[in-house]
């Protein structure tokens, strides 16, 4: 829509979440609230986007570093939402066509009604249109006040209204698509005289009226999308219905969530058909998961690309890492950053990844730290095996070649490097590079002293009588 251009107001406080951190930060289902109405702006292709920053304006322009195309004004002092609008009024200057006004904390409004509310806008020729809905408890909302003839003639805020106007059921959503010029040709006239002296924007209908121009209501059967976020109850709630919106995409899409009510997989998570997530998984940030997976209870994947087949056993976690087809991982097992885990691959319990490849159909199934380290193929590595990687000043590479095997409790000391089908002997301290097709014991000789031990326990056997 190449004619609309769009305003966030995101200047609030947000005194009731009692937090340091800006209310539009706080996470909501795993993204931060203010990405939820970003992300239905993206889908509406608009002309342009100015956010309406205020309340840890720097903290929340970091936290959007990635979107280069968002234009800030500040708001400050912050004296109301019409005093918000006012603000972006410099960068809009010269554009054409609508503005639509959005709140940054009501995160569950789909793009489908916001298109909905500029067509009925445009078809109308009106000056603004209001996005509205019939609530059972309108309480703290401002409320639609309409003439004889049914028209919306102005907003009242709850602290404003009379008791009959309180007893209308009708409220503003505070979501408008207004035309560009009546918009700046009455804003300027807005007035505080209210009783929060603050500048409403809601005053701007009664103006648009009063100077015979046209304003529209577009009312919604259900106000759950309207649904604003205050407190960090909201917030939990707001998760809640965000998440199962999720879980709902993927169970209708042929994957099994055996405890929807425990099972977190954010908004952009990608699941293949017949894969089964147990409960507590979490999926977060950009992970994918291929077809006829099992990701077992309690396990947490973050940015983590899971290829078709994969075992992933309770409680592991993989972060930033990607896992071959036909792979099993854990249970308990850590794989950190930039980890490789080739086809048909093994990863045990307690073994820790990371920065490592492993080789397609390798083993580490037991107790193992590999950091730093290049693994070929069809690798072997013993129970308590551990990469030497770090010298307290820098981290050195362990390179170990196809069709290795590493005796248990063995520690390699980087850098080195492990030829070809070479053998580590158990209990070794690898220091220097093994040429392929070796053997490699570096352990204290074993000394044997005969009847040692018996000699002893015949040296303390107790005195008579003493027990
Ligand atoms: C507003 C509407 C009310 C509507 C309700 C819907 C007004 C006067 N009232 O009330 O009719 O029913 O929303 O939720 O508009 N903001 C700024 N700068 C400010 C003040 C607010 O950017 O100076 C931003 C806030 O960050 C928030 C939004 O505007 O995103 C709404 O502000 P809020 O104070 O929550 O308005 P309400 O009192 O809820
Ligand atoms: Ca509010």
């Amino acid at each position: 829509m190449t004619d609309l251009h769009v305003v966030i107001l995101a200047a609030g406080k947000g005194t009731r979440m009692k937090s340091a951190m800006p209310k539009v930060l706080h996470p909501l289902a795993g993204r931060p609230l203010i990405e939820h109405v970003l992300s239905t702006v993206d889908a509406l292709k608009t002309a342009s986007t100015v956010l309406v920053v205020g309340h840890g304006a720097n903290q929340v322009k970091a936290a959007l570093a990635h979107r280069p195309n968002l234009q800030y004004v500040v708001q400050s002092p912050q004296l109301g939402t019409g005093h918000a609008l006012q603000q972006a009024e410099p960068a809009l200057k010269g554009k054409k066509g609508n503005v639509l006004v959005l709140y940054a904390d009501v995160p569950l409004l789909e793009a489908s009604t916001l298109q909905r509310l500029v067509e009925t806008h445009r078809n109308a020729k009106a000056a603004a249109t209001v996005l509205t809905a019939e609530l059972v408890d309108p309480y703290g909302y401002g409320r639609i006040v309409r003439d004889a003839g049914g028209r919306i003639e102005r907003i009242v805020e709850e602290r404003d209204a009379s008791s009959a106007q309180r007893a209308i059921r009708e409220i503003n959503s505070g979501i408008y698509a207004l035309s560009m010029k009546p918009l700046f040709e009455h804003l300027n006239r807005l007035a505080a005289d209210n009783a929060q002296e603050e500048y409403y924007l809601t005053d701007l209908i009664a103006m648009l009226r009063q100077s015979d121009l046209r304003v529209e209501t577009l009312c919604l059967d259900s106000a759950g999308e309207l649904r604003g976020v205050n407190s960090r109850l909201d917030l939990a709630d707001l998760s809640q219905e965000v998440r199962q919106r999720k879980n709902r995409l993927l169970m209708m899409s042929g994957v099994t969530l055996e405890d929807p009510a425990t099972t977190y997989v954010d908004a952009a998570v990608t699941v293949g058909e017949d894969t089964v997530l147990g409960p507590g998984v979490r999926l977060e940030g950009r992970t994918t998961i291929g077809e006829g997976c099992r990701i077992h209870a309690g396990c947490r994947l973050t940015n983590a690309t899971v290829e078709d087949n994969v075992v992933v056993l309770d409680y592991s976690v993989i972060v930033e890492s990607s896992v071959g087809t036909g792979a099993q991982i854990g249970p308990l097992a850590h794989i950190r950053p930039q980890s490789v885990v080739g086809a048909a691959a093994r990863v045990g319990n307690f073994v820790e990844l990371k920065k490592t490849t492993l080789g397609k159909g390798s083993k580490a199934n037991h107790l193992a730290y590999l950091g730093d380290a290049k693994i070929g193929e069809g690798v072997n590595i013993g129970a308590g095996t551990i990469t030497c990687n770090y010298d307290g000043v820098d981290k050195h590479q362990t390179v170990i070649e196809d069709g290795v095997f590493i005796g248990s409790d063995s520690q390699l000391i980087a850098p080195v490097t492990i030829g070809k089908d070479a053998y580590v002997g158990a209990g070794s301290s690898i220091t220097r590079d093994v040429p392929a097709g070796a053997l490699a014991i570096a352990r204290g000789q074993q000394v044997v002293k005969p009847d040692w031990a018996t000699r002893k326990k015949a040296e303390r056997r107790p005195a008579k009588g003493d027990h």
